[in-house]
């Protein structure tokens, strides 16, 4: 990946970092444990649904001694979050919760989450540390293109990035064209945005007859959903810039609970020293060895507010050791939930798979969506792609299309019907992109 606009000497490829980064890996094995006895005896005592839990399972966590015996404890699922909507997770009264906020839910209730004050120290300082990570420095000025609101996007980078010492431009995610004219009057230093909405503000450059690489933008932090290296690729050679994954969901604390460091960029170093990983296989509930590819599960460590216990994510990734921060170990890039895995006639299939072949094409800019539908009792997928403007002749382009079927069909064995759509029809996501349509049920 090439360093761009930072030359390879520059500073930013010096890490500034807090003490814990430095810690070995014993350092933190003994931190962790230290905390963990605490937030199993804080969940335990303070949040009836964990005291219930823990009972029904037979373990107490005055049992707990040493990170192999977390295994013991039962897992928390989503459902278990939505049956106590509102506030029925909360360890401490509601009057000491500073702030809530909610995951999206596309079906049913939200999840509502919230923090003390001092929850929301520990996510500017865990946000701070993660746009250091990716290179950003106290005096930049960073736009923030994440949505406000109950997501937890928008806020949490703002408080990390105001920690650090940043100069936050809060334009939130939509008005596409402003975030243009934004860029070119403000010249920020750093973006952050999902890669899809990074995306269309991409489309909108071009619109404007505006050369992206001749941007301000020198560092990109791109996350909220899962995206590809090509993707990465394709966004770093069209602004000149390096990009970098950061992860996190709501239900552990929301952005910050794992980024990928500038220098190294391979994978996302994970704060353990607030979130402890395990992976599992989602079959048997089983810890796996790292370097194994499971359902990723986090025990918060120090949130006072929302303690989670052994949350499955459903995000799917593998564990490996720390590079760039040799005591903290790094999660691989997550490939996909298993809510958005598709079995087609009995083989899995994940939209980044299609992400990452139809960048490898000339002709298209990574716009995409995956249809499915039913004839009789057959599955059917219909990959919608956008051509890029430049390579769009008006023709509907079949040979191209007919080549990703055919290619699709000998790497990853399904048959899908590919359709190549002109520029700009595709409907653009203004945070996380939806990448399939499922209209099977209609059918
Ligand atoms: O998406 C928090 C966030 C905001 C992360 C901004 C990064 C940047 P939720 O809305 O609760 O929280 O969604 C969490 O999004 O379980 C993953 O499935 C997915 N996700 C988040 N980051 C990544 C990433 C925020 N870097 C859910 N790669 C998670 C892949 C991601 N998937």
């Amino acid at each position: 990946m090439a360093l761009t606009k930072l030359q390879s000497g520059s500073d930013l490829y010096r890490p500034e970092m807090d003490d814990v980064e430095r810690a070995s890996r014993d350092e933190i094995v003994a931190l962790q444990t230290k905390r963990l006895a605490w937030s199993l005896k804080h969940a335990y005592d303070n949040v009836a649904h964990y005291h219930r839990a823990f009972d029904a399972h037979g373990v107490h966590p005055s049992e707990f001694r040493e990170l192999s015996d977390l295994a013991r404890f039962p897992f928390t699922s989503k459902t278990d979050l939505r049956e106590h909507y509102p506030f029925g997770m909360f360890a401490v009264p509601r009057e000491q919760l500073v702030r809530v906020h909610a995951s999206s839910g596309t079906t049913g209730k939200p999840i509502v989450v919230g923090y003390t004050r001092a929850d929301i120290a520990t996510w500017s300082q865990v946000m701070a540390r993660s746009i250091r990570a990716a290179g950003g420095r106290s005096g930049m000025i960073i736009h923030n293109a994440y949505g406000y609101g109950l997501f937890t996007g928008g806020l949490g980078v703002h408080y990390g990035a105001e920690e650090l010492g940043c100069t936050v431009v809060p334009i939130s995610g939509g008005m596409t064209e402003r975030q243009v004219q934004l860029i070119n009057d403000f010249r920020p230093d750093i973006i952050t945005v999902t890669p899809s909405y990074m995306l269309a503000i991409l489309d909108e450059f071009k619109r404007q007859k505006l050369d992206p690489r001749q941007s301000s933008l020198k560092l990109g932090i791109f996350g909220a959903e899962p995206w590809t290296n090509a993707m990465r690729a394709e966004i770093e050679d069209a602004f000149d810039m390096d990009a970098t994954d950061i992860y996190g969901l709501s239900e552990v604390i929301g952005p910050g609970v794992a980024q990928e460091c500038l220098e190294t960029k391979d994978g996302l170093h994970i704060w353990e020293d607030h979130f402890y990983p395990e992976v599992i296989d989602p079959d048997t509930g089983a810890v796996l060895p790292d370097g194994e590819i499971g359902e990723l599960v986090f025990t918060s460590l120090t949130k006072e507010a929302f303690p989670v216990v052994r949350y499955r994510t459903r995000d799917l990734t593998r564990l490996l050791p720390g590079t760039a921060r040799p005591g903290m170990r790094r999660m691989e890039k997550v490939t996909g939930r298993s809510d958005d895995m598709i079995i087609l006639r009995g083989v899995n299939l994940f939209p980044t798979q299609i992400e990452e072949i139809l960048l490898a094409t000339e002709w298209c800019g990574g716009h995409f969506i995956l249809e499915l539908t039913r004839e009789g009792r057959m599955d059917e997928l219909t990959i919608f792609a956008e051509a890029r403007p430049e390579s769009w002749d008006g023709s509907g382009l079949a040979d191209h299309a007919d080549r990703i079927s055919t290619h699709i069909k000998n790497t990853i064995g399904i048959t899908a019907k590919v359709q190549v759509v002109a520029p700009d029809t595709l409907e653009r996501s203004l945070g996380k992109a939806k990448r399939l349509r499922d209209k099977r049920s209609k059918d």
